[in-house]
């Protein structure tokens, strides 16, 4: 990625100075350890931040105008504050726009802006990159703005741009990480209350890797509104057996799900299976990391990849390949597919020792059955969305 002094250069020759507030900001991207399809469902997740992240440098202006320059594709589009519809063209811009209009829905009030920003994050591989675009904004708008917005209300705030403005029915899991991701920890996060708790995860034996499918996630955005009525529809079956307030999927225990799961249809238990057993697993493997147990970890993400593919069926075969291959490699403790499904990457957990070896042997065996090139990116836990210093 360029550094800073570059980018200031080009967003120089690009702009003329207002001689207002500037600022430089980052926000990363998310791989999720485990815990998914679990957000929407009031339940737990297990992620983090990782080191791919977009950064954004902006000036105040003193009218309503934002202009906007990505830098990667080399696109500049403008548009007015008091015009914010979302574009059918330039699609990318809805992100920045929807943060805007909620920014300004809180009540917050806003000035123009110029902008550019630039990206390492692969697009539509599961890795968050629109939940970035989102934080990375809020935090550019907020900052230049003066205004005091809180990292758990800048996450919801996005999540409302991605749900209203791009029109996708997301959890809350990949902008509440992007904004409070803690370098060395994962973010173990309760979808109901929206607390979270970082759990260490330092170990210098052990590695994250994430290797990417290269395949697009296609059905994603109709799957995945499926896989939310189908849970709703779980969670309204609930409602009428037990004799308790139950208001998601979260509220089921596994005992509970047993007595009556063969009252179900069978899609439906399956699906109902995957979220109230995968909220166990985010369970047990926060105890797990907090005893150092990496091993169980990596058991617990085998489980949830079986779970994801058999009963929630959100994988697919490049990933399932990814995965069958990556357990056959030596000081592999756990893979499984991450993010949405239906393609993207897959998170893995191998001893720091092997990772040249797996590398090698997963890029030349993908591409041996696929034909495909996987890319693979080794990650540490890193920092949320934060200030660049001005040089
Ligand atoms: C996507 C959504 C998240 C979450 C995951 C599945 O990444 O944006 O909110 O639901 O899928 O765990």
């Amino acid at each position: 990625m360029q550094d800073l002094n570059k980018l200031w250069k080009i967003f120089n020759e690009k702009y003329t100075n207002t001689g207002l507030v500037k600022g430089a900001f980052s926000a990363p991207g998310r791989v999720n350890l485990i815990g998914e399809h679990t957000d929407y469902n009031e339940g737990f997740v297990l992620p983090i931040a990782i080191e791919k992240k977009i950064i954004m440098l902006g000036q105040l202006r003193n009218d309503r105008l934002v202009q906007v320059f990505d830098l990667g594709y080399k696109v500049k589009i403008k548009f007015s504050l008091d015009a914010l519809t979302p574009l059918k063209k330039d699609t990318w811009a809805n992100y920045l726009m929807g943060v805007m209009d909620e920014i300004q829905k809180e009540g917050y009030p806003l000035q123009g802006a110029n902008l550019i920003f630039i990206s390492n994050i692969p697009k539509g591989a599961g890795l968050s990159s629109s939940a970035a675009l989102e934080v990375v904004t809020a935090l550019t708008m907020a900052k230049l703005n003066l205004l005091e917005i809180k990292p758990v209300e800048m996450a919801l705030l996005c999540r409302r741009a991605e749900n209203n403005f791009v029109g996708v029915s997301c959890g809350i899991m990949d902008q509440y990480v992007s904004c409070l991701g803690q370098k060395n920890y994962t973010l173990f996060i309760d979808c109901r209350s929206n607390d979270y708790e970082p759990v260490p995860f330092k170990d210098p034996n052990y590695q994250v890797l994430i290797c990417n499918s290269k395949i697009q996630r296609g059905l994603a955005n109709s799957e995945y509104n499926r896989r939310r009525e189908e849970c709703k529809i779980a969670t309204e079956f609930f409602k009428h057996k037990l004799n308790r307030e139950i208001r998601a999927l979260r509220d089921i225990t596994i005992d509970e799900y047993k007595k009556y799961q063969a009252q179900l249809p069978e899609i439906i238990a399956r699906r109902a299976r995957h979220v109230i057993s995968e909220n166990h697993r985010v369970q047990a493997g926060v105890q797990a990391l907090r005893m150092g147990n990496y091993s169980a970890f990596g058991q617990l993400m085998i489980e949830s990849h079986r779970s994801l593919k058999d009963d929630y069926e959100v994988s697919c075969a490049e990933l399932d390949l990814l995965v069958d291959l990556a357990l056959k490699q030596e000081g592999v403790l756990g893979a499984r597919m991450t993010g949405a499904g239906f393609g993207g990457c897959t998170v893995n957990l191998l001893r720091r020792d092997y990772v040249n070896t797996f590398k090698k042997n997963i890029k030349n065996e993908y591409k041996k059955i696929t034909g495909i090139n996987p890319d693979i990116y080794l990650t540490s836990p890193a920092e949320g969305a934060k200030v660049l210093e001005l040089r």
